[in-house]
């Protein structure tokens, strides 16, 4: 049997932030060591008190520490429209019984990689500014990261303008040392994330599961769904769950690697993630972009770690 993966979950819970992290604490083949927020779907005291209640729900057992107000150059953007007022609204969750660690997100993931006794895996789904400002600031921890898994970008199009994708639009100077890092970056862009749709019959499979945790994934993806179907979209795409799922069953994904570059100027370009397609600036790969997934599989990972809850000794 492999060792788990040990990982940092960095995210800004948000729906599919929830659900990822759901997937990744029933997953053996992961280690959670630490978790902490961001501020992105809503403020960061709101991603906060979110991750916190995701984190006693799952019975995530790992210290937590809050994120940046604020991404590392101008100002924050927030997506109540998407998650709602609360940033995860929908079925009622416990309160917190996870504290809050007095260093910051930063400060908590460097004090992770320092004791790992290995790399260690960031898995962010969130704005990149608390992995940028890691970079920065702990330039001798790089070898203690074996590989960032990030949910964000699009080499196609955009989500929340026409050319960028929300996580890397909040902060794109932070994910612009993100991908100028040369550390392994695995990107689960809305190439592929837009593929990893939920319908109804998927979260009611879930829901017939029965155990709690089940019922509030199964309220998650309803809310997603709804949400999704008014602006459009034929399902919920569950957009961070797929970082995961690259990390767990890679199987289920095609993935090229491309040199990628973040814009970061630009009056309509601002965010975008930039693929070099035909090799114009002879540099080599930077990213591992996933673009396809097979959904049916994707949809049985998602219930089989829904079913674990059921299993887990309470
Ligand atoms: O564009 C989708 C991303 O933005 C997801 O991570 C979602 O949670 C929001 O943060
Ligand atoms: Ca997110």
């Amino acid at each position: 049997m492999m060792s788990a993966i040990p990982i940092i979950l960095d995210g800004d819970p948000g729906h599919d932030d929830a659900i990822a992290w759901m997937l990744a604490r029933a997953s053996r083949q992961l280690e959670i060591l630490a978790c902490t927020s961001v501020s992105g779907n809503q403020s960061i005291e709101k991603t906060s008190f979110n991750a916190r209640r995701v984190m006693t729900l799952l019975g995530i057992d790992a210290p937590f520490a809050m994120g940046r107000e604020r991404p590392l150059h101008g100002e924050p953007i927030h997506a109540g429209n998407i998650h709602g007022e609360t940033g995860l609204d929908g079925p009622a969750l416990p309160e917190p019984t996870v504290p809050v660690q007095p260093c910051s997100a930063v400060e908590l993931m460097a004090k992770t990689l320092s004791a790992a006794d290995k790399p260690v895996t960031i898995v962010a789904t969130g704005p990149l500014t608390n992995v940028g400002a890691l970079l920065i600031l702990y330039p001798e921890l790089k070898p203690k990261i074996a590989r960032i898994s990030i949910m964000g970008g699009g080499l196609a199009h955009g989500n929340w303008t026409p050319a960028a994708e929300f996580n890397i639009l909040v902060d794109p100077e932070a994910a612009d040392v993100v991908f100028k890092s040369g550390l392994p970056l695995s990107m689960a862009g809305l190439d592929v994330t837009l593929k990893a749709l939920v319908f109804p019959e998927d979260f009611e499979r879930i829901r017939a599961l029965g155990n709690p945790v089940a019922t509030v994934v199964a309220e998650w993806l309803d809310f997603f769904y709804s949400f999704h179907r008014s602006i459009g979209y034929a399902g919920a795409p569950v957009h961070d769950a797929v970082a995961v799922a690259a990390l767990v069953k890679p199987e289920i994904l095609t993935a090229k690697d491309y040199y990628v570059q973040i814009e970061t100027q630009g009056d309509f370009c601002r965010g975008a993630t930039v693929a070099d397609h035909y090799g114009f600036s002879q540099k080599p790969p930077n990213v591992r972009a996933l673009m396809d997934i097979d959904r049916v599989g994707f949809i049985d990972l998602l219930a089989e770690a829904a079913a674990w809850y059921g299993k887990e000794p309470a």
